[in-house]
């Protein structure tokens, strides 16, 4: 796979299928094209009846497929790799019938071939009478094929060809390839490479291509009222640099920050966060990911209520402030049903520091702890500092590092990662 696969013209395969709003097909392919995207056009025999294939190679300037016998065809571009070369299906119009063999399984044209070949999201815009699209049938093949991942737009509502008025219309092109941009741009944001700009895929320089690494950095804060919360000293400086170094090593790198006075570093996506429950809620939402470094100091308790307005002093007394726990979000990951394959925790301690990191490990359901001293004199290098003095504690042991700048840290931490990862590839 080269860099610049992301940077290419989105391509869509078109399956045409028999009904008279088959030509609206027509006004899709124009829309398609000057949307920048490209477009292979099948036709099935009924919709040959309503559009010619001559029509369709003209606007989409592409060759048009018919026919599953056609072995010269076959030959050039087998139906398999038909149905994988684009990166969205779209059957228009979806009649009926072809619902009710895609939702049977049925493979019996070039069209539901490659409907059921294809590893491809498919959407499929419905066009029927009224009656037909009511039908318990209908509704249950619908239902049935929204069930199992394909995208089936609604159709339009009013006069419909056959004289009768309802649900059943072809949505309008213009809709259709809305729907379509909204499809492409939601598959391409949650593609494992997006965003990434051209570089060089070579193993040895971007050992982390193609994987998602997940990292929470910084502090959390925990509102007592609007003007006040509950804090700690971490600047976020190791997250950030290990999600940098991410970055550097190929992968594509979600960020998830707390409050830091930090610059986002190039090349990775951040989402901001305030408290804890916000961001256990971002992890959540960015998974899946290979890899989760967890280096963020989660406030562990939270105040149970948090008032409205200021609070103000009282003659009466203090105000008492009830605590409760958070989630812990690096023991919710590891028991989860997405838990990433390679699920890092960081762990400050002030004594002990490895005992309690491997006991940390276990408890937490962690493949690694990275382990720092944050006693004494070194607290004030370690928090907030540039420098770290780390131990990795795996299963297989204890590697204890050099004191050295966190950004240098960051990299022989991805190292390691890098070459963790590495056996998957070969299995
Ligand atoms: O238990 P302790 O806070 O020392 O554990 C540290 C590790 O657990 C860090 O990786 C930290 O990011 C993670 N953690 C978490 N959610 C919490 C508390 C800690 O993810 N609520």
């Amino acid at each position: 796979m080269t860099g610049d696969s992301t940077a290419q013209a989105p391509r869509i395969l078109l399956v045409v299928g028999g009904g008279i709003a088959a030509y609206k097909a027509c006004e899709l392919v124009r829309l398609i094209r000057k949307g920048g995207a490209s477009v292979t056009c099948v036709v099935t025999e009924g919709g040959q009846q309503f559009v010619t294939p001559m029509t369709l190679a003209a606007l989409s300037e592409n060759p048009v497929y018919t026919t599953l016998w056609d072995l010269r065809n076959e030959a050039e571009m087998g139906h398999i790799q038909l149905s994988r070369e684009a990166d969205l299906v779209v059957v228009c119009p979806a009649s009926a019938d072809l619902l009710a063999k895609m939702a049977a399984g049925l493979a019996d044209d070039l069209a539901t071939t490659l409907i059921l070949a294809t590893d491809k999201p498919v959407m499929a815009v419905p066009a029927m009478n009224v009656r037909m699209w009511q039908h318990a049938a209908t509704q249950r093949n619908v239902a049935w094929l929204r069930e199992s991942g394909v995208e089936v737009l609604e159709p339009d509502e009013g006069p419909m060809a056959c004289g009768e008025y309802g649900p059943g219309r072809l949505p309008e092109p213009e809709a259709i390839w809305a729907a379509v941009t909204a499809r492409l741009g939601a598959d391409r944001a949650s593609h494992p490479l997006s965003g990434q700009p051209d570089f060089d895929t070579a193993p040895d320089h971007r050992p982390l291509y193609g994987r998602h690494v997940l990292v929470t950095a910084g502090p959390t804060h925990e509102p007592i009222d609007p003007v006040r919360y509950i804090a700690n000293r971490s600047s976020g400086k190791q997250g950030f640099a290990i999600a940098a170094a991410a970055a550097e090593a190929g992968a594509r790198v979600t960020l998830v920050a707390g409050p830091v006075a930090l610059e986002t570093p190039h090349g990775v996506d951040r989402i901001d966060v305030e408290s804890a429950r916000e961001m256990a809620e971002a992890v959540d939402g960015a998974l899946p990911a290979d890899v989760a470094i967890m280096v963020a100091a989660v406030a562990d308790w939270r105040t149970r209520d948090v008032a409205g307005q200021k609070m103000k002093k009282a003659r009466s007394g203090l105000p008492e402030l009830v605590l409760a726990e958070n989630p812990d979000i690096l023991a919710g990951l590891a028991a989860g049903e997405a838990r990433p394959g390679l699920l890092i925790g960081f762990a400050a301690e002030t004594e002990n520091v490895v005992d309690n990191a491997k006991a940390k490990r276990e408890r937490k359901g962690a493949d690694w702890i990275v382990a720092n001293d944050v006693s004494g004199e070194r607290q004030d290098s370690v928090m907030g500092g540039d420098h770290n003095l780390a131990h990795i504690v795996t299963a297989a042991g204890v590697e204890t590092l050099d004191r050295m700048p966190k950004t240098e840290l960051a990299r022989a931490l991805m190292a390691r990662v890098a070459q963790h990862l590495e056996p998957d590839d070969t299995e």
